[in-house]
């Protein structure tokens, strides 16, 4: 594993940029795993600013995200697809039919999960998969357990994740109860994984996930057993690992 600490979030945005840069380059049609979440925000308008710079390019490249909710329309402000949209694709050349967000609006879950899989293994596995990382260590929604998810999964949501969320809806009843996600497994099986975290409130669980013990009940932790891993951090969430 390596680790890099940026000096601020701006950097460490633009070191995780130049590592995606660098797939697509090597490799125009690689595969990529995209996450979510506050953290690669910046990430992403680096790679926008990239491609408008003409450094780039997705033509040729395919991508899967980690995780949607499940119910939620494609088009609904708060999915996962209309957040990749709105901070990626539609500023990209990326084609929109290769790029995959599990499919909350399909009721049968089981199914679901199952062609994720299968897209994912028959566009030849995931180059260089992103991720960022929970408080408590989840990566995709994949939360502390007694053992690591393999496969993608249809997970229940916790209470707090529920309550967390409803600033985000119109009203609770809106907020959705469950989500798809990639197994920790399927995480595995990315050739590279490149994580980001920033702020001091992520200090603690860099430092666990990366420093401490391998366990479910963190995780990120089992990272620790891929060969080929970048975490990129802000110098206040590497604070505890200088
Ligand atoms: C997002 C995802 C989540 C987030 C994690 C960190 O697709 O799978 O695991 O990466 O919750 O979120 P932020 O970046 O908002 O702190």
């Amino acid at each position: 594993m390596e680790l890099i600490i940026a000096s601020n979030y701006d950097e460490m945005s633009r070191l995780a940029a130049d590592k995606i840069a660098l797939c697509l380059k090597d490799k125009p049609e690689c595969v990529l795993g995209l996450a979510t979440g506050s953290t690669p925000i910046g990430l992403y308008a680096q790679l926008v600013e990239d491609f408008q710079n003409g450094k780039i390019s997705f033509a040729r490249a395919t991508t899967f995200n980690l995780d949607e909710y499940r119910g939620l329309d494609p088009q609904h402000n708060q999915s996962y697809r209309y957040f990749m949209q709105k901070n990626l694709f539609d500023h990209v050349d990326v084609e929109l039919e290769k790029t995959h967000v599990p499919d909350g609006a399909n009721s049968d879950a089981q199914a679901a999960c199952d062609a994720y899989e299968k897209g994912i293994e028959e566009a030849g596995g995931i180059d260089l998969q992103l991720l960022g990382l929970g408080h408590n260590g989840h990566i995709g929604f994949n939360e502390p357990d007694d053992s690591f998810p393999v496969g993608t999964h249809v997970v229940d949501l916790t209470e707090s994740t529920i309550n967390a969320n409803s600033r985000l809806f119109d009203s609770i009843d809106e907020v959705p109860r469950q989500a798809y996600t990639m197994g920790v497994g399927t995480i595995m099986k990315a050739r590279s994984i490149l994580v980001v975290a920033s702020g001091a409130d992520k200090a603690q669980i860099v430092r666990d996930a990366f420093f401490g013990p391998v366990t479910p009940q963190v995780p990120a932790s089992v990272l620790q057993l891929h060969p080929d891993v970048t975490v990129i951090v802000d110098a206040e969430a590497g604070s505890l690992c200088a």
